[in-house]
């Protein structure tokens, strides 16, 4: 299959990309998070093709992106206060709501639960895409299965090229990290993934969540799943602390390891030994470039990454899931 990779701003980019959508078509898009691998939420031979596409385990479930609150009515059977709080809040935003689903959803795309994750995109073309379609696109991550998501159209050409048919080119993601799923069928509603929205600010909206320690708290079915995963080796280092980074940066040199080095206080940004250095300035910077200096690192043949943790508050929290996530030991 030839991919064809079209910029945002080309005039006939959202017309064909409709069209390919109607014909079953897969079509990777931006959105202000990460890229999305879109196909018709209600086609569910071109739903099949996006699990196949990714290598997508069948038992993890999709986003359906709409192009608007009124849209999202089409697909949930019954939408609490709290939803729709967030959505009139929210959207166009990183804000995915997980509500009870209605027949017309596919089995395939909810992975036989009984909720639907829903999410209005904050990017223009893409909403122009949705709002031409007149209709749900599912949108996972356009990535492989377990690799860093997709921030760059170049990172979507290289895991999915001849694989999908059409990628809308819109430059780097704005965010750079994934939207927060939240679970809206409980009260007080819960968060099943961290994402680029805070659950300082979801709280300022509609008061306390469910803590994240309690009981029978569920997680979204995705994040049982080994995700974020560069080749190398990840190893984290506390915030702020330039005698244990330069001990773990000795300790990988000694054993000849090439190194890739992901650092935000001035104190580390000096440092030598590494092959590729990546500075950052701050939480927000790093959230944007997180997935592209994962790929890079890769792409530099580095063995292990020495990445300096942040401070969990804000979106500090979900920068530290996703590099706890990538810095699991290996289990294939
Ligand atoms: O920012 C994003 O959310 C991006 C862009 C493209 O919109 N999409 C994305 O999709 O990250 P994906 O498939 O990589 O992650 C979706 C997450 C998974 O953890 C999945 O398990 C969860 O949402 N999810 C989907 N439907 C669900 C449901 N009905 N109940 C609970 N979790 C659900
Ligand atoms: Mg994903």
């Amino acid at each position: 299959m030839l991919t064809q990779v079209r910029r945002a701003s080309d005039e006939t980019t959202v017309a064909d990309a409709v069209t390919i959508l109607r014909r079953g078509g897969l079509v990777a898009f931006p959105t202000e998070t990460v890229y999305g691998l879109g196909a018709d939420a209600l086609n569910p031979e071109a739903v099949e093709r996006v699990f196949e596409a990714k290598g997508r385990p069948a038992d993890n479930p999709l986003i359906v992106h709409v192009a608007s609150a009124k849209q999202a009515r089409r697909f949930a059977a019954d939408l609490p206060e709290s939803a729709r709080t967030l959505m009139e809040k929210f959207w166009p935003g990183p804000l995915t709501v997980v509500v009870e689903r209605n027949d017309l959803v596919p089995d395939l795309v909810t992975a036989g639960l009984d909720t639907v994750a829903i999410r209005v995109p904050r990017h223009p073309v893409t909403l122009a895409l949705l709002e031409a379609f007149d209709g749900g696109i599912v949108g996972p991550s356009a990535n492989t299965s377990g690799r860093p998501s997709p921030t760059r159209a170049e990172h979507v050409v290289h895991d999915l090229a001849g694989r999908i048919d059409f990628v809308i080119d819109g430059g780097p993601t704005v965010i750079g990290l994934e939207s927060t799923v939240v679970d809206c069928t409980v009260a007080p509603p819960a968060i099943l993934r961290k994402g680029a929205l805070t659950r300082e600010a979801l709280e300022q909206a509609i008061g306390p969540l469910q803590r994240p320690d309690s009981n029978g708290m569920s997680r979204s079915p995705g994040t049982r799943h080994r995700h974020y995963a560069p080749r190398a080796r990840v190893v984290l280092t506390p915030p702020e602390d330039p005698e244990r980074f330069a001990a773990v940066l000795k300790e990988c040199a000694d054993r000849r390891q090439t190194i890739g080095l992901l650092v935000h206080s001035p104190a580390l940004k000096s440092l030598r030994g590494s092959v590729r250095t990546t500075a950052v300035t701050g939480s927000e910077d790093l959230a944007r470039q997180l997935f592209q200096a994962l790929r890079e690192f890769d792409a530099a043949g580095v063995d292990t990454i020495i990445v300096e943790a942040v401070e969990e508050t804000g979106i500090g929290a979900t920068i530290m899931d996703r590099l706890r996530r990538a810095a699991e030991e290996r289990t294939e």
